[in-house]
């Protein structure tokens, strides 16, 4: 048996930490996990308000998801794509029950990157085009497509040549922060209609891809118009719009997917994480019946060994019908106007908060060191070039009170699993509300 010391040596030396410069890290050894909660190897107790990475969304060991990997794993625990399977035909039976009405035929995959990559190349072959608009905060994946594809600093490594060609970027959507300096609503969401403009002007455009709310990159939420406009502007130019609902789906926004906000139907639609409460690695990539039918006749160059592997889609038939059983997405909005009420109460006590805002049990707590200029502590270069940032000293603080949260850059994602109560989130509040004290020192 390795001491805990040993596990954390041996995971620092001989695996890479992600995202990061690899000196320095101290990960924690971590030995059990239930309900909102995981532990270290020292027994303490940490409440989760990201869900990990934004996926456990059930919670930590549910045990109908734990019951159906056990089950697939004994009655048939691999079988090739080329053949059906029960966990396959009854996965597709409720995904067309809960995705929004139009999507029709699935690819599944391992990762949300995969399910992007596969939506590229979909993209591309059914409209014989070959660019892809994305937008500057983003995070659509590590491989050479989706990285290119992702608008936030992660790509700068990969640029210019570690990544695919074809894909250019416009604005995002971010009301606080309007990357053209205009205003909500005199600015009649132009940030949108510069998209149509960059189809117009680029010719050979595949398709628009979007975070219907922007996940990791500040839960930016679109005005109620921003969507449909978006869906008008592709139709109008004959374009595809994708919908990357990895982080968003499954509840997080307070309804199945996010694009149901808006009532607006993408023609591919990719999600991941949440989808098996993150169990298994699983991602989907699901299109309407129009481009599923282009493929009747012509052919489908994509694939995976691991495409519907049978133990991946055992846990999201189990994790999906949890999610009906427990109601969890009417509770995400029960809970989630419970933390946000909670949020913008600490806003009025802070001034290092310069924004909060969030939709479902999905929040971000943007911080400035002045609420009037909105200048941020850091910046994206601070992130990639290792410069410590003031809100991983906020998290540190707040790992030694027993809270785990995500921070990014300027922000911190609060995104716990759809079952916290509210006692959980009054207890997570208040150790973020003890470490801004951190924050508020260092405003002007
Ligand atoms: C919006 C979005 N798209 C794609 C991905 C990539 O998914 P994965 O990490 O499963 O490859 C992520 C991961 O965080 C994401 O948030």
């Amino acid at each position: 048996m390795m001491t805990s010391q040993e596990v954390v040596d041996i995971t620092a030396k001989n695996t890479f930490g992600t995202w990061r410069f690899q000196r320095g890290w101290k990960p924690l050894h971590i030995v059990d996990a239930e309900g909102c909660f995981f532990t270290d190897a020292g027994g303490k107790k940490y409440l989760d308000l990201s869900s990990q990475l934004m996926c456990v969304t059930l919670g930590h060991k549910n045990q109908a998801v734990i019951k159906a990997i056990e089950e697939q794993a004994r009655s048939l625990p691999y079988i090739a794509p080329g053949f059906a399977t029960t966990a396959r035909a009854e996965l597709s039976k409720l995904l067309l029950e809960v995705l929004p009405k139009g999507l029709e035929k699935f690819f599944f995959t391992t990762s949300g990157t995969e399910a992007n990559e596969a939506a590229f190349k979909i993209a591309r072959m059914y409209t014989g085009k070959t660019k892809i608009i994305a937008r500057y905060h983003s995070y659509h994946g590590s491989t050479m497509g989706s990285i290119a594809a992702t608008g936030d600093p992660r790509r700068w490594a990969m640029e210019p040549s570690g990544k695919i060609p074809g894909v250019i970027f416009g604005p995002e959507v971010n009301c606080y922060r309007c990357p053209l300096n205009h205003h909500f609503p005199e600015c009649d969401i132009a940030c949108a209609d510069y998209l149509g403009h960059m189809i117009e002007n680029e010719s050979d455009v595949a398709a628009v891809l979007v975070e219907p709310v922007v996940g990791t990159n500040g839960v930016l939420i679109p005005p109620d118009d921003y969507m449909p406009r978006l869906r008008k502007i592709c139709d109008d130019n004959n374009v595809l719009l994708i919908a990357d609902e990895v982080m968003t789906g499954w509840g997080r926004t307070g309804k199945w997917f996010a694009v149901e906000h808006w009532d607006v139907k993408p023609d591919i639609l990719t999600t991941a994480k949440g989808i098996t409460t993150a169990y298994i690695p699983l991602g989907l990539c699901a299109t309407s019946r129009k481009i599923a039918d282009y493929f009747d006749d012509h052919y489908f160059s994509h694939g995976h060994t691991y495409e519907a592997h049978p133990l991946t889609l055992a846990p999201a038939v189990a994790a999906i019908n949890e999610l009906k059983r427990m109601k969890l997405i009417d509770r995400a909005n029960v809970s989630g106007a419970y933390l946000g009420k909670k949020l913008s109460e600490l806003k009025t006590k802070h001034r290092s908060i310069g924004d909060v805002r969030g939709i479902g049990l999905f929040w971000a707590v943007e911080l400035v060191k002045n609420q009037k200029t909105k200048e941020p502590f850091n910046s994206y270069t601070d992130k990639i070039s290792g410069t410590p940032l003031l809100v991983d000293k906020i998290t540190a603080e707040m790992m030694k009170n027993g809270v785990f949260v995500q921070a990014w850059v300027s922000h911190f994602v609060l995104a716990p699993p759809l079952i916290i109560t509210n006692e959980e989130i009054d207890r997570a509040v208040k150790v973020l509300d003890d470490a801004l004290h951190i924050a508020d020192e260092q405003t002007a």
